[in-house]
């Protein structure tokens, strides 16, 4: 039976890139030796960080404006990254969506002064503010968004824009190449890698040249993003192994057909499952028509014993991880681009018998 990993992240990974890993796992281009084993300096390595870098900007349309960098310490390292290279005390407008952007809010307090321009808590981030609502700050360092809030289920479709000369920086790290995006509208874009790239642990840095020039002389060299971009991600030894799954993952995308042909199917697959939960009274989705996210589906049963059932049930169906998260419960559903149709079929077959049997 086909196992269906509905898991937030780390996450599922295309079955192919997994079984190309495999059969490289202990000789590398016959090497004698596994991509683990070998130095980042080598023949061997080199060109794997350099694809993995020429894929994401073939498949993000990314402009030599902007350079792109591996950094270490997850999506959460950023959160203090940002605000530490280019607050520098002054003023960044966050629109506060979700659980993410809190934490990096938080984070960029201790650098300066981080506006909520906008928030959803108080309805517990069931959707996101429209941007008539939004108090920005004229002249703000930058803005601040996470395009898709992995917790709460929302996505801004579209993207939104800050005002002229503020830098947008935007948390993609649940749906970074997920959808076409144009890059050139950001400061600064990132994405932990272990929901839509590869494993976990690593960060793709995407950001404008002009704004590394905001850092001062008093960030620790590891936390500048100059020593990312000067030293092509290699000042220290990289996360070799997450760099190369991110180059077979990345190369797999392409061979796809790019962003856009991913992106129509990912509007089908959402289109699917939101149909089919739109079409019964037993699940509820607490997220606006508008701001629902196209890969974490959040919904509820009629009780919170039912979506425990719910979640255990689902395993002999082969469809695992589909618990909510800690902090908010019920169910999600974790529809990256490596969660294939035929995946959203399994799942709304087990909600039809689920209902049929507990409803
Ligand atoms: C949108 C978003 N931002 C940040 C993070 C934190 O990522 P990391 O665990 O890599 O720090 C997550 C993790 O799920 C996330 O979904």
């Amino acid at each position: 039976m086909e196992i269906y990993n509905f898991s937030a992240g780390p996450a599922r990974l295309p079955k192919e890139v997994m079984k190309i890993a495999q059969a490289e796992f202990c000789n590398f281009q016959e090497s004698g030796s596994g991509i683990l084993e070998l130095s980042h300096r080598g023949k061997f390595f080199s060109p794997v960080i350099e694809r993995a870098e020429a894929n994401i900007r073939e498949l993000m349309g990314i402009s030599d404006d902007y350079a792109v960098c591996f950094v270490q310490g997850g999506a959460s390292m950023q959160f203090a990254m940002i605000p530490m290279n280019l607050l520098n005390g002054g003023t960044a407008d966050f629109i506060d969506t979700g659980v993410w952007s809190n934490k990096a809010a938080k984070e960029a307090k201790l650098f300066g002064t981080a506006n909520i321009a906008a928030s959803s808590r108080e309805s517990k981030y069931d959707h996101i503010p429209a941007a008539s609502e939004w108090k920005l700050t004229p002249n703000a360092s930058y803005m601040y968004i996470t395009s898709n809030n992995t917790v709460a289920g929302s996505e801004y479709i579209p993207l939104p824009k800050a005002p002229a000369g503020v830098p947008l920086v935007a948390d993609m790290s649940s749906d970074i190449m997920s959808r076409v995006v144009n890059v050139n509208d950001f400061g600064l874009i990132f994405a932990g890698a272990q929901k839509n790239l590869g494993p976990s642990g690593v960060a793709l840095v995407i950001i404008r040249k002009d704004l590394l020039e905001r850092t001062g002389e008093n960030v620790p060299t590891m936390l500048k993003y100059s020593t990312y971009t000067e030293n092509g991600s290699m000042f220290n030894t990289p996360p070799t192994f997450a760099i190369y799954m991110l180059a077979l993952v990345t190369d797999y995308f392409k061979q796809q057909g790019g962003i856009a042909a991913i992106e129509k199917v990912n509007i089908a697959k959402a289109e699917k499952l939101y149909g089919y939960l739109d079409s019964t009274d037993f699940y509820k989705t607490p997220v606006a028509k508008e701001n629902r996210s196209r890969m974490n589906v959040v919904f509820r049963t009629p009780s919170d014993e039912l979506d425990a059932k719910f979640v255990k049930d689902a395993l002999p169906h082969g469809l695992t991880d589909l618990k909510g998260h800690r902090l908010v419960g019920g169910c999600r559903a974790s529809i990256y681009n490596a969660m294939p149709m035929a995946g959203i079929d399994a799942l709304i077959e087990y909600m039809k018998e689920f209902e049929r049997l507990n409803g």
